[in-house]
């Protein structure tokens, strides 16, 4: 196993890195009080971020899949919010058409989307149906030329910004997860209703609203894949989306480590610094050492992506063990910063409330755990 990367994935690094603290770091504030990224969204369109995995001929940088994790990493360690915006948008907003359209839909919405012309959103999670993910109550209805979608989502990331809406509904609700069929949806669409705006714990510069399909009719022409064929689309865009995730949350904690231990090398108690004394340098120490093994999964999980191999497990584990290492290194580093740690007047405690999450959306701990030891 050759753990280093090229060249070319070392220059993403740099650009990544360059860019977001040149242009997203100044706009976190604005992002914290609620503002949608749309400018920076734009930029990183024009850098070719909006469509890295995404090839040449349909408009986009067609890097390789681990450049893709090394920008998510690297946008995290300065906001997670435009991290999971991306993530979302790449992984589950446009993989789904790239892997599974037919060549006219791919013309008509991928290089859109890869240019950041468009953003898309993932519709899978309902009120009633979260980790039972096969239980979702949407239903598609078939007439003529059109579908009719009724039904209602939740906690859609990019909903009420995004202009194409990779959506889920059951045309043969007998069938069970073989009667669930995918729907490329555009913004705009009559019936497509965009709901309430959760006020969340962090990422508050990304939105996540409910919606809900009143009627709305969809031309078959953008049925995605076959009818019974949803599940499937959207577990196999699931598996790679959770290794971005991952890559959410190791950027997180990589940035609460550097916080923490610049913090301690400066505070000064009982006439040292607080990185000279056990209490926190062994604190340090295990931080450090959870960072580098999450980074090490999520790294190896990409890579076996990246060949083409299985890593339905590894992108699982990547995800299970990193946002696991984000809660657990945010939270010691609010504690290494002590009392100061607990205001907005550092940045700890806004990396305490966004890597939370990362346990519970794209599949929660306990659901990566199924998939895990389901391959045992
Ligand atoms: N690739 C392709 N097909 C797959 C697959 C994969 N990775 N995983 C499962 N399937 C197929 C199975 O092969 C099976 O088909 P066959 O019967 O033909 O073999 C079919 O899907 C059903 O599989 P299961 O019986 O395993 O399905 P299940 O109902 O038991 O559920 C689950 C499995 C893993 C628990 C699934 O429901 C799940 O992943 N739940 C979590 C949902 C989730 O991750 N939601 C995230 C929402 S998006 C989001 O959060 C984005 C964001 O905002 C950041």
């Amino acid at each position: 196993m050759d753990l280093r990367f090229t060249e070319e994935q070392e220059m993403m690094r740099k650009m990544v890195r360059d860019f977001a603290t040149a242009e997203i770091a100044p706009f976190v504030e604005k992002m914290e009080q609620g503002e949608f990224p749309r400018a920076i969204l734009k930029k990183m369109g024009e850098l070719g971020l909006m469509g890295i995995p995404v090839p040449e001929e349909l408009g986009g940088s067609e890097m390789d899949f681990m450049s893709y994790i090394i920008a998510i990493n690297e946008l995290s360690r300065v906001s997670a919010t435009v991290g999971v915006i991306l993530s979302v948008h790449t992984s589950v907003g446009t993989n789904p058409i790239l892997y599974f359209g037919t060549e006219e839909q791919k013309r008509r919405f991928v290089p859109k989307l890869a240019s950041g012309e468009y953003l898309g959103a993932f519709c899978l999670t309902e009120p009633g149906a979260g980790s039972d993910a096969g239980s979702l109550k949407t239903k598609a209805v078939r007439k003529g030329d059109e579908y009719v979608l009724n039904g209602s989502k939740v906690f859609i990331t990019n909903g009420g910004e995004a202009d194409v809406y990779i959506v889920f509904a059951s045309t043969n609700p007998e069938a069970g997860t073989k009667g669930i069929s995918c729907f490329i949806v555009e913004k705009g669409t009559p019936g497509l209703v965009i709901g309430k705006d959760e006020k969340k714990m962090g990422l508050h510069g990304s939105r996540t609203v409910q919606l809900t399909f009143e009627d709305m009719k969809v031309p078959a022409a953008n049925l995605l894949g076959a009818e019974g064929e949803g599940f499937k689309i959207a577990m196999a865009n699931l598996e790679v989306g959770r290794i971005g995730i991952a890559a959410q949350a190791l950027g997180i904690a990589e940035a609460a480590l550097e916080a923490a231990a610049g913090y301690a090398r400066e505070r000064v108690q009982f006439g040292k610094p607080i990185a000279a004394q056990q209490g926190i340098s062994f604190k340090l120490a295990d931080m450090a050492t959870s960072v580098e093994a999450a980074r090490l999964l999520v790294y190896r999980a990409a890579e076996l992506r990246m060949k083409g191999l299985k890593c339905g497990k590894e992108a699982s584990m990547a995800k299970l063990f990193a946002s696991h290492t984000a809660v657990e290194v945010t939270t010691e580093a609010i504690q290494v910063f002590g009392g100061y740690g607990y205001t907005e007047d550092y940045p700890v405690e806004r990396y305490f409330r966004d890597a939370k999450v990362t346990e519970i959306y794209e599949g929660t701990s306990e659901i990566q755990r199924i998939v895990i030891s389901k391959q045992l």
